[in-house]
């Protein structure tokens, strides 16, 4: 399967924030926004990756991640130029996804629960259609709202509805059968001017293959639209750092646990941070997975 983080708009809500950065680079308290969709394509195995940026913004990520060897990953880049909507990474992506199944994430969305990557792995094996991932909040009517039966069958998808039909919202990571290339390609815009995701899922759900799995309580889903947003996420992120000592989104560390790397080249990493609490960290976790310090 191959991912794609789309990572991209001006984030004009986040402005002064924004005037010369990107959205998605900005520090969720101890790393940037964009390790935190990035560690939930890894987690789900994948380990080639398209990011898809603005263009005044392309170079910055590829600054600070390559071509992503250091993390035993391939990490390509393209541009949107104009927020034209969700489903155009579908469209963007059409090249590097080829025969392949994908997952999209988007830039701003930080998942943290339990037995995450369990889960992620069955969406992953049972996948035939498209997999969605539900997430219970109070202000529904500011995202894609599913409905589901009793025995958690999906029943109906409405993007930002006046009415909700439930507080289920549809988080903004999404698995595909290679079918959404297609998919993607007879989408016309919407009332807002977009491509919307919601409509691809429309179509899934139309033909009985879209799934969707709630994240239960005990779950964080955060989204990092304002600067409140923001502040609390990373807010967030601190507490359960400080008070458990394992690290949120360490993308490292996920390296390692997933076999991407091996415990010396996440050791060597680690060195580069030395200095950090984060450094320390990645350390500590290579040294726990085998590495050899050097003399
Ligand atoms: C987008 C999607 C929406 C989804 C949300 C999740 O909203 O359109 O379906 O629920 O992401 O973060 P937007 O960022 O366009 O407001």
């Amino acid at each position: 399967m191959k991912g794609i983080i789309l990572a991209g708009g001006s984030g004009t809500r986040l402005r002064p924030l924004t005037g010369t950065l990107s959205k998605q680079i900005l520090p969720v308290y101890d790393k940037p926004m964009i390790y935190y969709p990035l560690s939930v394509l890894m987690l789900a195995g994948v380990r080639e990756i398209l990011l898809i940026s603005s263009r005044d913004h392309s170079e910055m990520f590829r600054t600070l991640l390559g071509d992503g060897s250091r993390l035993g990953l391939r990490i390509e880049y393209a541009e949107q130029d104009r927020p034209n909507g969700i489903a155009e990474a579908l469209i963007i992506g059409e090249d590097f996804v080829g025969d392949d199944q994908v997952a999209l994430v988007l830039g701003d969305n930080i998942f943290h629960g339990p037995r995450f990557s369990a889960l992620l792995g069955d969406a992953y094996r049972e996948l035939d259609g498209c997999a969605l991932f539900g997430y219970r909040v109070s202000d529904p009517q500011r995202y894609a709202v599913g409905e589901t039966d009793r025995a958690g069958r999906l029943l109906s998808l409405e993007e930002k509805p006046a009415k909700p039909k439930s507080n289920l919202a549809v988080t903004g990571l999404y698995m595909y059968g290679n079918d959404v290339l297609k998919i993607a390609r007879t989408l016309a815009p919407s009332a807002r001017g977009e491509l919307e995701i919601t409509d691809v899922n429309k179509v899934y759900l139309a033909q009985g293959r879209a799934r969707l799995t709630e994240l239960g309580r005990g779950f964080a889903w955060l989204d990092m639209g304002t600067h409140d947003s923001l502040l609390t996420a990373g807010q967030y992120v601190q507490l359960v750092e400080q008070r458990q000592g394992e690290w949120i989104a360490c993308v490292e560390e996920v390296a390692l646990n997933r076999g991407f790397i091996t415990a010396d080249q996440c050791y060597r990493l680690g060195v580069e941070m030395a200095g950090t609490a984060y450094g320390s960290y990645v350390q500590e976790i290579a040294g726990r997975g085998g590495a050899l310090s050097p003399a």
